[in-house]
């Protein structure tokens, strides 16, 4: 089997597996016991949030525990809209973004807030100057994502950061649930960078697990209400054994960070230079630094993404059409309809993702069932 479906989600690593089996059999107390089996488990939630800050460069205090990376975006943006209403109802974001984001703009949109949706051009990305023209005196939020989940593209973060520089009051936000381990941390630390959502399950942790960045002093108001675990912030007895997984997870997928990105664009140059030689293959995705390592989306004119994700699996290759979510659901692309492209063109789109665990042989193999496939296709088309 050849697993190219690394942006809907990775396989948990053995290793993190292990620490997960030990941490929920050893530190199985409730963190906020106030015997010693609570302190050993509060100990684990500690350990772990200071690993997972020292990673990616912040306080530990700066941490928080979630579920996943869909709980992280509608906390962020709710919470800001909730604890800055008084301030202002209008927030920006781009026509790009997942549906964690997109959909719960349109929850806030229903409860009278003010959406700014910035387009984005045909290779899939925002320009600040857009972002700049969009901020209002009442703008309270600004969420653009770091990598596009559909194309890969890198989104303009510092440069953004730069802008909002001058807007001191307004909180930046950025989803960087497929940036991890892709080579854009500095990016991503911008000093104006306020929030930052990651997912767990993205990064060979088990699933269910994801964290928030917030910086010190920002404030958003709790999603889930409740026994006031996480400072009072998110509530909710802690996933101890998940937790401590995904923060190993975390330090395992920095380790050696730029080999693996360097091995992973050197895969998506072995595919790409090998399907560019067939007719009706178009690429949606670009090669350049500008695009994320991992993300290379594509169609064969005419084959709707459904038809070729199937074809593909028969050959024993695993990937999605542009999203994972919009798959099951039939929708069409969000992001290759923001960027202009043609809707049935659209429909023929299907994505590869890669990782860290991918290699040159997988490359090789899937050469050998695109070329089978294509020519099922092509005999069709005849
Ligand atoms: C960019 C982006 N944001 C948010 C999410 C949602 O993350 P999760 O599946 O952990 O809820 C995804 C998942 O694919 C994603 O790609």
């Amino acid at each position: 089997m050849i697993y190219f479906d690394n942006s809907a989600t990775t396989r948990p690593l053995p290793s993190v597996l292990d620490t997960y089996r030990t941490v929920a059999e050893d530190f199985f107390g409730n963190p906020s016991s106030l015997h010693n089996l609570g302190d050993r488990a509060r100990a684990v939630v500690e350990q772990s949030r200071g690993q997972i800050a020292q990673l990616i460069r912040a306080k530990q205090n700066e941490i928080y525990f979630t579920s996943c990376g869909t709980e992280g975006d509608n906390w962020i943006i709710k919470g800001t809209a909730m604890a800055k209403r008084k301030f202002g109802k209008h927030l920006i974001t781009t026509t790009i973004e997942h549906p964690a984001v997109r959909n719960t703009m349109k929850q806030l949109e229903e409860l009278g807030f003010d959406v700014t949706y910035i387009p984005v051009d045909e290779r899939g990305f925002v320009n600040p100057a857009d972002v700049k023209a969009a901020l209002r005196d009442d703008t309270i939020l600004v969420s653009v994502m770091a990598v596009n989940n559909e194309v890969g593209s890198i989104q303009p973060i510092a440069e953004i950061g730069d802008i909002l520089e001058d807007y001191p009051t307004v909180h930046f936000h950025v989803d960087a649930v497929q940036a991890a381990g892709k080579g854009v941390l500095d990016m991503l630390r911008h000093p104006r960078v306020d929030f930052l959502t990651f997912s767990g399950h993205k990064f060979h942790a088990p699933r269910g697990t994801g964290f928030i960045y917030a910086k010190e002093g920002r404030v958003i108001a709790p999603l889930l209400a409740g026994g006031g675990q996480e400072k009072d912030w998110r509530s909710g007895t802690e996933n101890t054994p998940g937790i401590a997984a995904m923060a190993k997870a975390l330090r395992l997928t920095f380790d050696d960070e730029a080999a693996k990105v360097a091995r992973q664009q050197a895969i998506r140059e072995e595919i790409v230079q090998h399907v560019q030689q067939f007719d009706h293959v178009h690429m949606f995705s670009g090669l350049g630094k500008d695009f994320a390592p991992h993300i290379l989306t594509m169609s064969i004119g005419g084959v709707r993404g459904e038809t070729i994700v199937h074809a593909f699996e028969n050959e024993g290759v695993y990937m999605s059409t542009t999203s994972a979510c919009s798959s099951r659901s039939g929708d069409e692309s969000s992001t290759l309809k923001a960027m202009n492209v043609d809707s049935k063109l659209a429909e023929s789109a299907f994505r590869i993702s890669l990782d860290e665990d991918n290699t040159m042989e997988e490359a090789k193999q899937f050469e050998k069932a695109f070329d089978k496939v294509f020519a099922g296709f092509n005999r069709m088309r005849k």
